[in-house]
């Protein structure tokens, strides 16, 4: 029964910080286990999102980026929140990533860039409807129209 309890509660928790991520966490009463601490691979995530907002800034005002993350590596052996949040297609979906981002350091022209940009983003996308599907609204904000 406890165990019970505690899987459920997860699982909220697991909701939560994957498909809503600024949905209020504060307002949960009673019982919160130690969740405030972001997982290893959710860092990463953080990182290369605001790198991408950046870059998305940068290009639309005409100028390249640069994009030297080393972070992209890690996120193969990352530590998830859940294991359950890779999988088997984990690591494909890693590789291509990956890839898409050295498009961007090729691109010596900014329509280039933002081409490279934009299909990066679909990368992230292609990877979070198969892991995690709630950041997809803010992933999307990233492209440049
Ligand atoms: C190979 C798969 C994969 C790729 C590629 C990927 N993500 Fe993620 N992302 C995940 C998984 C899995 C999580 C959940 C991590 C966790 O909670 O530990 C996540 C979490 C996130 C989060 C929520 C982090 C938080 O605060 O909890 C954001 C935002 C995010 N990703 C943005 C991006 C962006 C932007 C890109 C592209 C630049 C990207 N992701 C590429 C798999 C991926």
């Amino acid at each position: 029964m406890k165990n019970k309890i505690f899987t459920l509660l997860t699982l909220g928790l697991f909701i939560v910080s994957c498909s809503s991520p600024k949905s209020e966490p504060k307002k949960k009463a009673g019982w919160k286990p130690e969740m405030d601490q972001p997982s290893e691979l959710a860092s990463i995530m953080r990182e290369l999102h605001d790198e991408a907002k950046q870059r998305k800034s940068t290009l639309e005002k005409g100028e390249l980026a640069e994009a030297n993350s080393q972070l992209i590596f890690q996120m193969i052996t990352a530590k998830p929140t859940e294991p359950h949040m890779v999988g088997p297609a984990f690591e494909p979906h890693a590789q291509a990533f990956i890839a898409s981002y050295g498009e961007l350091n090729t691109a010596t022209d900014v329509a280039t860039q933002i081409d490279a940009h934009n299909n990066l983003v679909k990368s992230c996308v292609a990877c979070h409807m198969n892991f995690c599907q709630g950041p997809i609204p803010r992933i999307e904000k990233l492209y440049v129209q």
